[in-house]
């Protein structure tokens, strides 16, 4: 690995919690007083989305955001991760069922799995399906995406779990682009 490439590798390292707080405070605050006077479950649905600022993610970075207590990678993909996802077979993977409730999918083909037709947004729960904890990304694994070296579990770069004890995919959340720079999680 190059210098430059190390340098790339801190800065898509980079959390950005306070990012997403301050934008769940901020959508807390404006939403609540009409909320309130609205039904509980308009009321519970505006306080459980956050809405995250994307205009700064170049392909290859990836932000990881805090919703409902748990890590949500937002990732820019690469052209080349993008392919590599894409070449994938169906019959290749573990999980070849896994849903998004953004699209109407009923399969883990690369293409299902992304916001965008282009492929460049991938939005997931960063939560090992196996027993919970957070892999690491940026390229990381056998498969070029994730690794939770928890017990060894490894996904490829559209998050599909494709070596170790991991069951399921990594859970693609509710969310929207609500306009070009914003995405809205819940
Ligand atoms: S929790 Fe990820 S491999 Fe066990």
């Amino acid at each position: 690995m190059s210098h430059a490439d190390e340098q790339a590798g801190t800065r898509r390292d980079f959390l950005y919690y306070a990012t997403a707080g301050a934008g769940a405070i901020a959508a807390g605050a404006a939403i609540w007083p009409l909320a309130n006077q609205m039904n509980p479950s308009a009321d519970v649905q505006a306080l459980s989305s956050i809405f995250v600022d994307i205009s700064g993610v170049e392909p290859g970075m990836q932000l990881t955001v805090k919703y409902l207590g748990k890590p949500v990678f937002i990732r820019r993909r690469t052209q080349d991760e993008i392919d590599a996802g894409r070449a994938v077979e169906l019959s290749a993977l573990m999980d070849q069922g896994s849903e998004n409730p953004n699209k109407p999918a009923t399969d883990a083909s690369d293409v299902n799995r992304t916001m965008d037709e282009a492929g460049e947004w991938l939005v997931m729960v960063g939560v090992c399906t196996h027993l919970g904890c957070v892999p690491i990304g940026d390229g990381s694994g056998e498969f070029g995406g994730w690794f939770c070296p928890c017990h060894g579990s490894h996904y490829d770069t559209a998050g599909r779990i494709r070596k170790g004890p991991a069951p399921k995919n990594l859970i693609i959340p509710v969310a929207e682009f609500t306009d070009e720079s914003t995405l809205k999680l819940g």
